[in-house]
């Protein structure tokens, strides 16, 4: 006996073969007026360290021979998103930690909005991903 397509037991094909959205991408914090003048001050005062795109140096995560570390990258694949603005800003305007690496500080060159333009910057690099995963940081760091 011939088998009618109605009598067939395949599944239909699933409507999309990528993965489920897990959450929707938050949205950014920034506006591209940001971005534009971050972009700018980056290529200034940060390039020539962090490299053009903020990649970093590719020994980062090595110390050299002196204990410091080469200037990681701010693109997202570092270690950057694990910090809320707070201490990035910090960071910026300070420089290193207690003075024990490389990172100058910018408070005298950089105004505070100067500073947050620039973070604006890198974190447009991010992926979504990775933003998301900061956001939720940023978020409890201001509980
Ligand atoms: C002279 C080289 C140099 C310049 C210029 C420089 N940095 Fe850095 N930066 C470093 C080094 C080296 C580190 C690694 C930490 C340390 O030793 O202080 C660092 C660390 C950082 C961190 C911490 C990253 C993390 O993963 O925790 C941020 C954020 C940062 N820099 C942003 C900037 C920004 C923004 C500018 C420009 C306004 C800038 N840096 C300019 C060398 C530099």
């Amino acid at each position: 006996m011939l088998k009618t397509a109605s009598s067939s037991t395949e599944k239909p094909v699933a409507e999309s073969t990528t993965a489920p959205q897990k959450s929707a991408a938050p949205e950014r914090w920034y506006g591209s007026e940001h971005v534009a003048r971050g972009g700018t001050l980056f290529a200034q005062h940060c390039a020539e360290c962090h490299g053009k795109n903020g990649e970093g140096a590719s020994s980062w995560r090595r110390a050299g021979p002196d204990g410091k570390y080469p200037p990681p990258p701010l693109n997202g694949t570092g270690h950057a998103w694990h910090h809320p603005i707070q201490v990035l800003g910090a960071q910026i305007k300070w420089g290193a930690p207690g003075g024990q690496g490389n990172m100058p500080s910018f408070g005298d060159r950089l105004s505070d909005q100067q500073i947050i333009d620039v973070i604006a910057w890198f974190q447009d690099r991010w992926t979504d991903e990775i933003y998301a995963q900061w956001w939720e940081l940023e978020l409890r760091s201001r509980q």
